[in-house]
């Protein structure tokens, strides 16, 4: 079988096509194989040694993956041949808070991913696909879903409430998509002026532009009545932090994920402390929340927004899309696992 794997992590370059041996499931694992892969920005840090000081080498890549079981290892008893699964990212997370070890079971990073024909995953590493999605639409499903699903269970999002996006990547795709779905306002930013019109069709009720409104967070502000949103699904990092913090109102919610407008800085804490704002960490969810946003997805009918398939020769083009910036939404791999 074919597969994906990174010797050298040293950029896009590096990603080369190898001959393996299909893998047999040991006992409680699957073998699964692979239709469809989907890319993260973490993804890009990892091909370009931007990660992990100590990243695992050589490495197959991606965390992200949707595929059909194929054989089942001694003591399996959850799944069965032909059930449509998608890979969880956290091999070791399946319920409750993070654990000390969730970090060390992470696909595409600790250990190794899903471009593969074939993947061997434990059984509790991997949850059933949403009956109306195509393994395309599932395959987006692992990381950013889920990062956004989190992030507004824990910011409490009820019907009614405002919620601010930042950009037109994955995690906030889905997070405007799923606080429509609850019920709640979007205002959504993007850098790019044709990007708008798209955020208003996916239900946002304003879109700025933080590149031509380099103080968009006043706009926010005035926009809620100079109240602030509810929630801040805070992809930017130290770069957009302290403009979050102006955007969000008394009492409200910042889930912090995200490093787009650099992970390092000098943010000031006192706006957080005066206003009672509540400052979450959020690292992608555990197997039960995957299964938890799975069920909404379906009662809601929520289909992931791709923005282009790539076929599984053309990965390295497909990372470049992603690096470039231009997507919006997802940027899929398909896989055509042969014989
Ligand atoms: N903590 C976690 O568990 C977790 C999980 C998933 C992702 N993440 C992090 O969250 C971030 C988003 O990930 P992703 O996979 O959704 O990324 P992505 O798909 O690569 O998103 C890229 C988009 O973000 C927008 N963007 C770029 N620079 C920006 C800036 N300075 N301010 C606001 N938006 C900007 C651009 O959209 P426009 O053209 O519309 O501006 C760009 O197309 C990354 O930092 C990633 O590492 C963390």
């Amino acid at each position: 079988m074919r597969s994906y794997s990174i010797e050298h992590a040293s950029g896009i370059d590096a990603l080369k096509i190898v001959e393996q041996e299909i893998p047999a499931p040991g006992p409680r694992q699957l073998l699964v194989r692979m239709k469809a892969a989907s890319i993260n920005y973490r993804d890009l840090l990892v091909v370009c040694g931007n990660y992990s000081r100590n990243q695992p080498l050589p490495l197959v890549p991606l965390s992200d993956g949707a595929g059909e079981v194929v054989a089942v290892g001694e003591g399996v008893t959850r799944w069965k041949a032909g059930d449509r699964v998608a890979s969880a990212f956290f091999q070791d997370w399946d319920a409750g808070g993070i654990g000390d070890g969730a970090a060390r079971s992470a696909l595409g990073g600790a250990l190794d991913g899903v471009l593969a024909e074939y993947v061997v995953l434990g059984e509790r590493g991997v949850v059933a696909l949403p009956r109306h999605l195509s393994f395309e639409e599932g395959a987006t499903l692992p990381c950013a879903a889920l990062t956004a699903w989190h992030a507004l269970r824990s910011g409490g999002l009820v019907c009614g409430q405002s919620v601010l996006t930042m950009g037109t990547g994955g995690v906030s795709v889905f997070a405007l998509q799923f606080a429509r779905a609850a019920g709640a306002r979007v205002i959504a930013t993007t850098g790019t002026e044709t990007k708008m019109e798209r955020l208003r069709a996916l239900g946002a009720s304003d879109a700025i532009n933080y590149k031509s409104e380099p103080n968009w967070e006043s706009k926010v502000f005035e926009l809620t009545g100079r109240r602030g949103v509810d929630q801040v699904v805070e992809v930017g990092g130290a770069g957009t932090l302290g403009k979050s913090l102006k955007a969000v109102r008394a009492g409200g919610h910042i889930s912090l994920i995200g490093v787009l407008a650099g992970g390092a800085g000098e943010v000031n804490p006192l706006p957080a402390v005066m206003k009672g704002v509540r400052i979450q960490g959020i690292f992608v969810g555990s197997r039960e929340m995957f299964d938890e946003m799975n069920q909404a997805i379906e009662l809601n009918a929520i289909r992931p927004v791709i923005d282009r398939i790539f076929p599984f020769d053309d990965a390295p083009e497909a990372y470049r899309h992603m690096q470039s910036g231009a997507h919006f939404g997802k940027v899929v791999i398909s896989i055509q696992g042969r014989g």
